[in-house]
């Protein structure tokens, strides 16, 4: 567990790096949970500056296997069920370290406090999407580490490390919403194999997740501004560098709107209107 008040000076990308190296899921949500509870009573005084890892600490299971070698995912049953319930809690695992992450590594840029606040809640549900997802495969008998996970999912916080602009436009804007786009497949998929606890806890967590989005879109497009961008053109070429194979359609237009991500971010070019 991370002690916030041991921690000196008291800032909250030092604390953000000391979450970034709690290896045990269970230690490293409940950190985060303290952290941004400390952070909103003004425990915590300044943002300071830290030094995050390239990459987070892992617990030793999973065993992490590239994205090509994953076993196929079985598609029905209780085996289905928790195969993707422990693929979903893994990606929650994953953005409660990009949430700290983008926290410590973007405290020297001259952010208002704002973006701190905004970004601390939404590490805040991140551990607590991971920590339900978490109970609830123990209630399926199982836990988090029991089945291997891809490993693919911190390199795109690598590959956008020094760019505030870039991290927003993959990690938000492409990567979350890409999951507002599948999820509810999933929660129709868990109500018709009969586990409705399971679908409520990933309807909850596609239900927050468009806030996260639409925090994401809200700080891109005040960094473009800032920095005299049009947050468009300056997306669609952040995108197309590495990640435009991540882009396809069909997008859940409802929730992307909801998130205020507008159409002409994501549709291909020649689409009508
Ligand atoms: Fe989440
Ligand atoms: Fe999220």
């Amino acid at each position: 567990m991370v002690k916030i008040d041991a921690m000196s000076p008291n800032s909250l990308s030092e604390a953000a790096c000391a979450i970034l190296q709690t290896a045990d899921p269970a230690a490293k949500a409940a950190a985060g949970t303290e952290l941004a509870a400390a952070w909103r009573r003004g425990d915590i005084a300044t943002v300071g500056t830290a030094h995050p890892p390239i990459r987070p600490a892992r617990p030793s299971r999973p065993e992490l296997r590239r994205p090509g070698d994953m076993p196929r995912r079985g598609t029905s049953g209780t085996r289905g069920r928790i195969a993707l319930l422990h693929a979903v809690a893994h990606i929650e695992l994953n953005a409660i370290d990009l949430a700290w992450d983008l926290i410590a590594r973007f405290a020297h840029d001259d952010l208002p406090r704002a973006f701190y606040d905004e970004w601390v809640s939404v590490a805040a549900d991140e551990g607590r999407h991971f920590t339900l997802l978490a109970a609830r495969l123990a209630e399926l008998g199982t836990t988090y580490g029991d089945l291997p996970a891809h490993d693919g999912l911190w390199q795109a916080a690598v590959d956008t490390a020094d760019d505030l602009t870039a991290r927003l436009a993959v990690v938000p804007m492409l990567l979350e919403a890409r999951g507002l786009d599948v999820t509810p497949a999933m929660v129709g998929k868990l109500l018709r194999g009969g586990d409705q606890k399971s679908s409520e806890i990933l309807q909850l967590i596609l239900d927050e997740e468009i806030s996260h989005v639409a925090i994401g879109c809200r700080w891109f497009e005040w960094s473009c501004q800032r920095l005299d961008l049009e947050p468009v053109d300056h997306w669609r070429a952040l995108i197309a560098k590495s990640f435009a194979s991540v882009l396809k359609p069909p997008f859940n237009e409802m929730a992307r709107n909801r998130a205020g991500m507008a159409a002409k971010y994501y549709q291909p070019l020649d689409a009508p209107g």
